[in-house]
């Protein structure tokens, strides 16, 4: 039986990605971000997790207007990289792991999800940065992985007490996959922020500290907002903590924390990230 050794969030920034292209972790702009990485680069090198399910929000590079599924789990060989316009390096293919994704996708609508079903899936930054922070230098990291994309791009949002039952759901499809391996699941977006429109640069410290402590022990406080309260508290792309709410759900075991950091800003963005254990 696999098992889910625990949960990663993380923001997505895109100019994150430039960041570690162009080498400046030490820069004084980025130091303080990329120090909160570290612990968890120990913690994935000491685990060495086989899969990552890699929850995520594509932003109009694999999914648009005009076909844009809520949930939709990735069944392919590898994805490739690509870059909707923020400048951003390609990278080789992640490697994929299509009987597992099978298994999951078979679980899901099971267990009453109608998700899309993707044998050809591009990745965007939300995808690889995450992936860049937690297995730096290594391009492609060492494990297998299974995208899982959500919209938040176009309305109506799946509602974050949705994306709760759709962790646990993941959960419960890793737990009857019949292979050994460990999973890490990831989730991106967030902290809070909107880049556009009257409240352009919102960030709200208070409420991304109430995510960091709830989603440790009481994950159901977030799962019980709206998507409007959602933006209200987060801003328009803040909604984006659904990811981490779907990561966390996955969760059936003792949840601990294995680490925490939170700076503001790096660009519009309150950063966050936050790792779990599941035992
Ligand atoms: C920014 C943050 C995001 O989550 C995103 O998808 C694009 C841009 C930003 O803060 O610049
Ligand atoms: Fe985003």
């Amino acid at each position: 039986m696999a098992k889910i050794v625990g949960a990663l969030t993380s923001s997505h920034i895109p100019s994150i990605g430039n960041a570690i292209s162009s080498g400046k972790q030490n820069d004084a702009y980025w130091k303080a971000f990329f120090a909160g990485y570290v612990p968890v680069v120990e913690w994935l090198d000491a685990e060495k997790p086989d899969v990552a399910i890699v929850v995520y929000n594509d932003h109009g590079l694999n999914f648009f207007l005009n076909n844009l599924p809520t949930f939709a789990v990735g069944a392919a060989q590898e994805y490739m990289t690509k870059d909707e316009g923020w400048g951003l390096p390609l990278f080789p293919p992640y490697k994929g792991y299509p009987e597992f994704s099978w298994h999951l996708i078979e679980s899901l609508v099971e267990q009453e999800f109608d998700i899309a079903m993707c044998q050809e899936l591009v990745v965007d930054h939300a995808f690889i940065n995450p992936m860049r922070l937690f297995w730096p230098g290594q391009n492609p990291p060492p494990i297998r992985t299974i995208p899982v994309s959500v919209n938040t791009v176009q309305y109506p949002l799946p509602r974050p007490s949705r994306c709760y039952a759709l962790g646990k759901a993941i959960g419960a499809a890793v737990a009857s996959w019949p292979g050994d391996e460990k999973v890490v699941i990831i989730g991106t977006g967030g902290m809070s922020h909107q880049l556009d429109g009257e409240r352009a640069g919102f960030i709200n410290r208070k409420f991304d500290e109430l995510c960091l402590e709830a989603l440790v022990s009481e994950p159901e406080i977030l799962a019980r907002y709206s998507i409007l309260e959602l933006v209200r508290e987060a801003g328009a792309q803040g909604a984006e903590i659904i990811m981490w709410l779907i990561a966390r759900g996955a969760l059936t075991g003792k949840v601990s924390k294995i680490h925490s950091s939170y700076h503001v800003p790096i660009s519009n963005t309150a950063a966050g990230v936050l790792a779990l254990a599941n035992q």
